[in-house]
């Protein structure tokens, strides 16, 4: 059968070839657009930062899935960027990534310390960044630069520590409108800002952005400086609010090691669908709808303490997913368009 057939297979196959182009399943593009690359941000990272830039895939290796602190029953194993979102179907959202070692033993794990770029700003060995396109089909196009962290390291209040945990997913998203980039959305904790891509410091082509991540939660700000933010739900008794610290101390380039994905959505869907842009990417974990860290730990572990509603250590991040993907036309997440104020000039002091 299979001999008689093989001629007519053959046909088969040289006519869809021939299909290809005008095929309707072939996505727009089959490339990432070379402008999400030509003005992909510079990161500086904080000259006292110790928690660097992280491997994705390190992440799921040092850690197990579990729910209600109890290791989740029938997850595959080893868990891989391939297979990480077939945990949605046995508890999705209540899915915790959690350390196997203990995250407070002194020396501090290697692993949620991350790596230091090298003189290139690459983090070797490390993808460590997540590139996610989302093409409008109308000349806009939002570019997410989704930055990984294994550990977040929250602050100090008056000799108090507050919102350290496990796994920091941050981003910028750059809008363009045909290849030109427009404005660019900075994620800082709850909220974030918005600037016109002009105002914006550039790197030394004059072409790329500059982004300083602040020293251990690693929000995002367009200067250098202090920048002081409110702990959402909490008025502090002492009048010192958490702080967050830029400097230009180390250079991170995070296109030299990142995952490229185009994202989309079907009319008036809320679920994004990606698709990488090769055939080697994983693609997979970026439907993942769980925590890439510990769950917030209960009174029962050392050193565990509260303050109104604000806890020493508190829980991992959603991943990209949950970054609201599909903005249309304001540039801030899931946010009233006319609230998303674009800022045409970057002033020192910000956020003060
Ligand atoms: C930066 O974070 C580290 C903890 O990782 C902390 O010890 C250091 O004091 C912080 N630097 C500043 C300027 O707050
Ligand atoms: C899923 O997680 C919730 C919250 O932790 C828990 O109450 C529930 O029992 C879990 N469901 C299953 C099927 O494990
Ligand atoms: C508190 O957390 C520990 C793990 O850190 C867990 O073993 C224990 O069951 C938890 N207790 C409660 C009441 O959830
Ligand atoms: C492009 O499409 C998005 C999504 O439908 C829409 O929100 C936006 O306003 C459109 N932009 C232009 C310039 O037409």
């Amino acid at each position: 059968m299979a001999f008689i057939l093989a001629p007519f297979v053959v046909a088969v196959l040289a006519t869809q070839a021939y299909c290809i182009p005008t095929s309707k399943n072939l996505r727009r593009e089959t490339a990432v657009p070379d402008f999400v690359n030509t003005y992909a941000p510079i990161v500086y990272l904080h000259s006292t930062e110790n928690y660097f830039p992280s491997d994705l895939g390190a992440q799921l290796a040092n850690t197990q899935p579990q729910t209600d602190y109890q290791v989740v029953e029938g997850a595959p194993s080893p868990l891989t960027l391939d297979n990480l979102d077939s945990l949605n179907a046995l508890n999705g959202s209540n899915i915790y990534l959690t350390s196997i070692e203990s995250t407070t033993s002194i020396p501090t794990p290697q692993w949620l310390k991350g790596v230091i770029p090298d003189s290139t700003g690459k983090t070797n060995g490390a993808v460590s960044c997540s590139i996610v396109v989302n093409d409008y089909g109308n000349g806009t196009v939002d570019a997410f630069y989704m930055y990984f962290y294994a550990y977040n390291w929250g602050g100090t209040v008056v000799d108090f520590d507050f919102d350290d945990h496990v796994g920091d997913w941050e981003h910028t998203m750059t809008r363009f409108s045909n290849g030109e980039p427009q404005a660019m959305w900075f994620s800082q904790h709850e909220d974030g800002e918005s600037f016109e891509f002009s105002a914006l410091p550039k790197y030394a082509d004059g072409l790329r952005p500059i982004v300083y991540s602040a020293n251990g939660s690693h929000a995002n700000y367009a200067t250098t400086g202090t920048h002081d933010h409110t702990i959402p739900g909490l008025d502090l008794p002492f009048g010192v609010a958490l702080v967050d610290y830029t400097d230009d101390g180390y250079m991170w380039d995070p296109i030299l090691s990142a995952y490229y994905a185009s994202v989309s959505f079907a009319a008036g869907a809320t679920t994004p669908v990606f698709a990488a842009y090769d055939t080697v990417t994983p693609v997979n974990w970026l439907n993942f709808v769980g925590k890439w860290g510990d769950e917030q730990y209960n009174s029962s572990y050392p050193g565990q303490y509260g303050v109104f509603g604000e806890y020493r250590y508190s829980s991992g991040p959603t991943g990209p997913e949950d970054k609201d993907l599909n903005r249309g036309e304001g540039t801030c997440p899931s946010g009233d368009p006319a609230a998303c104020i674009v800022l045409p000039v970057v002033l020192p002091g910000e956020k003060v």
